[in-house]
């Protein structure tokens, strides 16, 4: 199969295209025909092996999976042993072990039926995107309706879904992004976004019942004084945080302060889940939360996408399609 393979850590210039021998499905997964599969940031950090910290998880010189790529959308064209609740033709979105080829294995767990109404390249812009906000949003902030709700990122990968998702649940949502995708931000329902390089939120008046931070770079201390009394802090990531730890040390500070106020500051790691798969797939079907695909591109252009991704030239998420 063809499939994009990365030779050691770095920029872009460590990726090739190449032919390998297609993978097979161990117990409890199963193989998928990929047809289209997502670019978000953590493809980025798998590529570079940065920060450092991520590095004993994903291989010290080079990752134990050399085939990039996670978010995948398909159909199921082999089962392993043990799986009974996918079928051999079955159209499915989720994530996999290397999504940038024409094959790839899949934990029949962390998988789903398509959403009706969507197609392969949508569903491939939806689940470590939607996943990581639909955790941000409902089981880390707590969102309720009338909330007042500002997300610092809003017009990323995960931004684009916790904007979405936010309003939705019937709060009140401020977006943080640049002037340039302000309008993208509103159509995702923000009734406002506000320019990072222009202004410093934290500066501002409006208090917020929850504030789901993606990429700000905003010391722990005024985030929280935008807070309200019993407002939460919800860190998701951040990049520019160094070579060594990412910045990662902000969320464990945050950790440390919550256990001095009533407000809850802190952060997670997201997992990947079916039940997660089907809310969101449930959230498309009903139209409150539309996939934000920007440009899809073809497995032989990865490297464009992920110079677009760097320079911030991608409203929500920028998709790979490998086959019709
Ligand atoms: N906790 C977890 O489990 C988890 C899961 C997924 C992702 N993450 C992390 O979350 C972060 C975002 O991921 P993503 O896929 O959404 O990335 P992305 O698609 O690149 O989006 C980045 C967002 O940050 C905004 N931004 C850039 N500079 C900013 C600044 N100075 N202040 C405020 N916002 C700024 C961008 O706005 P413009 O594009 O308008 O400039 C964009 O909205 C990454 O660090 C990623 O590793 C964590």
């Amino acid at each position: 199969m063809t499939a994009v393979v990365q030779q050691g850590y770095g920029s872009t210039d460590v990726l090739r295209v190449e032919r390998i021998s297609t993978p097979e499905p161990a117990e409890g997964q199963v193989l998928v025909r990929v047809h289209a599969a997502g670019l978000d940031r953590g493809v980025w950090h798998i590529m570079a092996g940065l920060p450092y910290i991520v590095r004993p998880m994903f291989g010290m010189t080079s990752p134990r999976q050399p085939v990039l790529g996670v978010d995948v959308a398909g159909v199921v064209v082999s089962l392993g042993a043990d799986v009974t609740d996918l079928a051999v033709g079955d159209a499915v979105f989720g994530t996999a072990d290397g999504s940038f080829a024409e094959y790839a294995v899949a934990d029949a767990g962390k998988l789903a039926r398509i959403p009706a109404g969507i197609g392969f390249d949508e569903a491939a812009a939806i689940p470590v995107s939607g996943l990581t906000a639909l955790e941000a949003v409902r089981e880390h902030g707590l969102v309720e309706p009338g909330h007042r709700v500002l997300v610092i990122g809003a017009s990323g990968g995960v931004g684009g879904y916790a904007v979405q998702i936010a309003a939705a649940l019937g709060a009140e949502v401020v977006g943080v992004a640049s002037a340039a995708k302000a309008d993208f931000v509103r159509s995702l329902g923000a009734v406002r976004c506000l320019d990072y390089a222009t202004s410093d939120v934290t500066a501002l008046p409006e208090r917020y019942d929850v504030v789901i931070d993606i990429n700000g770079r905003l010391p722990i201390g005024r985030l929280e004084r935008i807070l309200t009394p019993a407002g939460a802090l919800v860190i998701v990531g951040g990049e520019n945080g160094g070579a060594l730890t990412g910045g990662i040390e902000r969320q464990f500070g945050a950790r440390i302060r919550s256990a001095f106020t009533r407000r809850r500051l802190g952060f997670f790691i997201s997992s990947e889940s079916r039940a997660g798969l089907h809310e969101l797939a449930g959230l498309v079907e009903s139209g409150a939360v539309r996939a934000t695909v920007d440009t899809v591109r073809p497995l032989s252009a990865v490297r464009e996408a992920i110079d677009d991704l760097l320079a911030g030239r991608i409203r929500g998420k920028a998709v790979i399609h490998v086959t019709d």
